[in-house]
């Protein structure tokens, strides 16, 4: 077969503030050849979308079309193949820029996933920026990507790690949180929707009050970008992390978003190649944003993959996405909250794609393992968010969470494994 050559395609178009029309689920569904799999011989229902998402064709295409006709290292070529892979990545990142509406394009730095994300910032920002007595605050509802490396720089640095609570419904008490902001406070870490919960978090609020301070906020949009629109410049927040394999695209590529001059302060975060201007054993300069954060050879398929993914989104739309997913929340919630014994965490009144519950005197695990068996896929555990499990007086839930493609009639085959695992366990 010839291979054709492309030249890399233009940035993807952002289709958001779109009508909730027009919404096909089953057209969706038949981009992701993964649906089309039996799970111990049942129809697959697949509801651990928070963990990760399944990946439609065009991704899939994009990446392997990638390795066929594109690839080479960026950056550091002059021949063909050099450039246009150069070209893909840069795309790429341009794709990004224009879905979270970055002001430009150097404001977005590729890592691996969320995770490094936070971590970048912790080592640089937050090593630069934190000491002794200061203070760094989160909430009570974050994944443990958005605990752990605080808690490192916090025991480093001397410095105390602040937790604003929750109340029963699984919604921060802004309050609280805005008592917790301080001289000390050097960083808020907030998630935009918790993946334990579904909460969604009154952003913009927490956004006046720590800018009021003078304190810049981190947002862990691991869990929002797969769901709703976002807007950085006018969330006005400082930092926004995101998953690429959460969001519909692949794993192993992921999104730092900072606002240029804080970027342009930081330290570099890994040494290598890429990230320098010149080296000499005496001293090294560093390479402008975004490179002086990506040293060594980054994901690039996974930047291509990212990139169609993102397309992709913006096709469907990102309201009609929220949409879709609030219905499918309401009548899970509805149904669910209908059976005896059954207890839902996390009711908050702004909330999206995640339903998260306990039975009574059936552990998570067993119900999760029932389902299974039913071809029904969930999360079961205490989903990276232990103090929030803590909270709560649980050590696990079983969580349900939706995606582009789910439907009503999965929602119900859920709720007839949730009957099933009544059966079972009588
Ligand atoms: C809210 C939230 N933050 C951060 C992460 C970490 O994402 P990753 O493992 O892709 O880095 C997750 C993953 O579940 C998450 O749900």
């Amino acid at each position: 077969m010839t291979k054709v050559l492309r030249m890399p395609s233009s940035p993807g178009k952002v289709a958001l503030g779109e009508p909730p029309s027009g919404y096909d689920v089953e057209r969706i569904r038949a981009d992701f050849p993964i649906l089309d799999v039996k799970a111990h011989g049942q129809t697959l229902v697949y509801l651990d979308n928070a963990a990760t998402s399944q990946k439609p064709r065009t991704v899939i295409d994009a990446i392997s079309r990638y390795y066929e006709c594109d690839n080479a290292n960026i950056h550091r070529g002059v021949h063909y193949l050099s450039e246009l892979a150069t070209a893909e990545f840069e795309s790429a990142r341009k794709t990004v820029q224009s879905f979270l509406n970055a002001a430009r394009p150097e404001e977005i730095v590729f890592v691996r996933g969320a995770t490094e994300a936070i971590n970048l910032v912790a080592q640089t920002y937050g090593r630069s920026q934190v000491s002794t007595g200061d203070e760094v605050l989160i909430t009570a509802m974050e994944h443990h990507s958005n605990i752990v490396p605080w808690q490192l720089l916090c025991d480093e640095k001397h410095a105390r790690l602040e937790v604003a609570p929750v109340n029963e419904k699984g919604e921060l008490l802004l309050s609280e949180f805005e008592r917790l902001l301080s001289s000390r406070t050097k960083l808020v870490a907030i998630a935009h929707v918790s993946n334990a919960l579904g909460t969604i978090n009154p952003l913009a609020a927490v956004v006046e009050m720590a800018h009021r301070r003078k304190i810049p906020v981190l947002v862990d949009g691991a869990q929002a970008v797969p769901r709703m629109p976002v807007d950085v410049q006018n969330l006005g927040c400082d930092f926004y992390a995101f998953s690429g394999h959460k969001t519909y695209g692949p794993t192993g590529i992921g999104v730092l978003y900072g606002k240029s001059a804080l970027l342009e302060a930081m330290p570099p975060y890994q040494g290598g190649g890429d990230m320098i201007s010149s080296v000499t054993f005496e001293k090294t300069t560093y390479n402008r944003l975004p490179y002086k954060f990506e040293a060594g050879t980054p994901d690039i398929a996974g930047a291509v993959g990212l990139k169609a993914a993102l397309d992709y989104l913006g096709d469907l739309g990102m309201e009609n996405i929220s949409s879709h997913e609030s219905d499918l929340l309401e009548y899970a919630t509805e149904a669910i909250s209908t059976i005896p014994g059954v207890r839902l965490i996390g009711t908050a009144k702004e909330k999206t794609g995640v339903v998260s519950f306990v039975m009574e005197g059936i552990h998570p695990h067993d119900i999760g393992t029932v389902l299974d068996q039913e071809g029904i896929a969930v999360r079961t555990g205490h989903h990276c968010a232990q103090p929030l499990m803590d909270r709560f007086g649980v050590d696990a839930t079983v969580r349900a969470s939706f995606g582009v493609y789910n439907t009503k009639s999965e929602v119900e085959a859920l709720i007839r494994g949730i009957q099933r695992v009544k059966e079972v366990f009588a």
